[in-house]
């Protein structure tokens, strides 16, 4: 049996979203006092596609900054950037040689971000995965919490996981579990009901940034695609509304509602009359953590020493797992 234990990371790529603020951040704060929490800014995994060095620098202090002022406290989770444990990448060497081309090609996330230019892409993004499961399984996690999007990933971590327990005979490595719950698992864009959320979408009318100030989340809520009809006040009766279906999540997870408990309250509102509430509501959360992670990136020196201590930690963990991992590998 595994202490249980939460791992999760997010990419320094520049700029958060209101999908990385409910599918991730909201949540990592919610399990800090259900177990150990480890949280990475896995900037590793950002140079898998070209950063500019001093963008790099800025946007990992941007994100612990994001991470803080979501809630993540350093007194109650370890909280570090990866490329300052260099155990994430030794492991992910291992693993890189347990896990097989096959599984990696299958990696929907590869698919699409390699597109039709597979063979000019980096070596880096097709092995991601096998370090993300060495992020995970560095430090014997047992739960990670992510959006619908990483579900695929948590599940090749288990692969691997399996894979190297078998080849070598052993029971070293857990298998840990995606967490995937709330309603808000996947936002989509508010531009296009049936893409996701993201900062690298071109249109900044179709994400919530956190550092947004409260006209811009206004503006952008008001200009949110809809659908004519009224609200339903039934679940069943956003089939098919994409975009209902996305405000209403939502506004469930920010209000920490439920979906059929958001429909009894405004089913039979016009969105006219709705937008105003869901952006006063998003107003209210996101302003004040905008705010303080303008307080912290004026502050640099407060951000690493966090991140500083935050890698020690991690090391304490991390360093007798993969000394354990290169005597059962033979090194
Ligand atoms: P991005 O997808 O914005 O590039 P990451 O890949 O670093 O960001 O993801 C960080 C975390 O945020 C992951 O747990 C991911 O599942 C979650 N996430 C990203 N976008 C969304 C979204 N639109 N809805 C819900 N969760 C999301
Ligand atoms: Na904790």
């Amino acid at each position: 049996a595994f202490t249980p234990r939460i791992f999760s990371g997010i990419q320094p790529s520049g700029g958060l979203t209101l999908g990385n603020y409910l599918g991730a951040l909201k949540r990592f704060a919610a399990e800090q006092d259900k177990m150990q929490t480890v949280y990475c800014m896995v900037d590793q995994h950002a140079i898998t596609v070209w950063q500019d060095p001093e963008a790099l620098r800025r946007q990992t202090r941007e994100l612990a900054a994001g991470f803080i002022a979501s809630g993540i406290d350093p007194q109650r989770s370890i909280l570090f950037n990866q490329s300052q444990v260099a155990e994430h990448a030794q492991l992910g060497w291992i693993f890189n040689c347990v896990a097989r081309m096959g599984w990696m090609q299958r990696m929907t996330q590869w698919k699409d971000k390699a597109g039709k230019n597979a063979q000019n892409a980096s070596l880096g993004l097709f092995a991601y995965p096998a370090l993300m499961a060495a992020d995970i399984l560095v430090y014997h996690a047992t739960h990670v919490p992510v959006g619908e999007d990483q579900k695929q990933h948590v599940e090749l971590t288990r692969d691997i996981a399996q894979k190297f327990n078998h080849d070598f005979g052993v029971d070293f490595f857990p298998e840990p579990e995606p967490v995937i719950e709330g309603a808000a698992t996947r936002v989509m864009s508010l531009r296009d009901g049936s893409k996701k959320m993201s900062k690298s979408d071109p249109s900044d009318m179709s994400r919530i940034n956190m550092t947004d100030d409260a006209d811009a989340i206004a503006s952008k809520i008001r200009k949110a695609r809809t659908d004519p009809d009224a609200l339903p006040s039934e679940v069943k009766g956003l089939e098919g509304r994409p975009e209902a279906r996305n405000l209403i999540n939502i506004y469930a997870a920010l209000a920490d509602m439920s979906v059929d408990q958001v429909l009894a309250e405004v089913g039979g509102k016009q969105f006219s009359e709705f937008k105003p509430m869901l952006s006063d509501l998003a107003v209210d959360k996101l302003a004040p953590i905008g705010q303080e992670m303008a307080r912290l990136m004026a502050n640099p020196d407060e951000i690493d020493a966090i991140l500083r201590k935050g890698a020690d930690q991690a090391r304490e963990i991390a360093a007798p797992i993969l000394k354990k991992t290169y005597d059962i590998v033979g090194m």
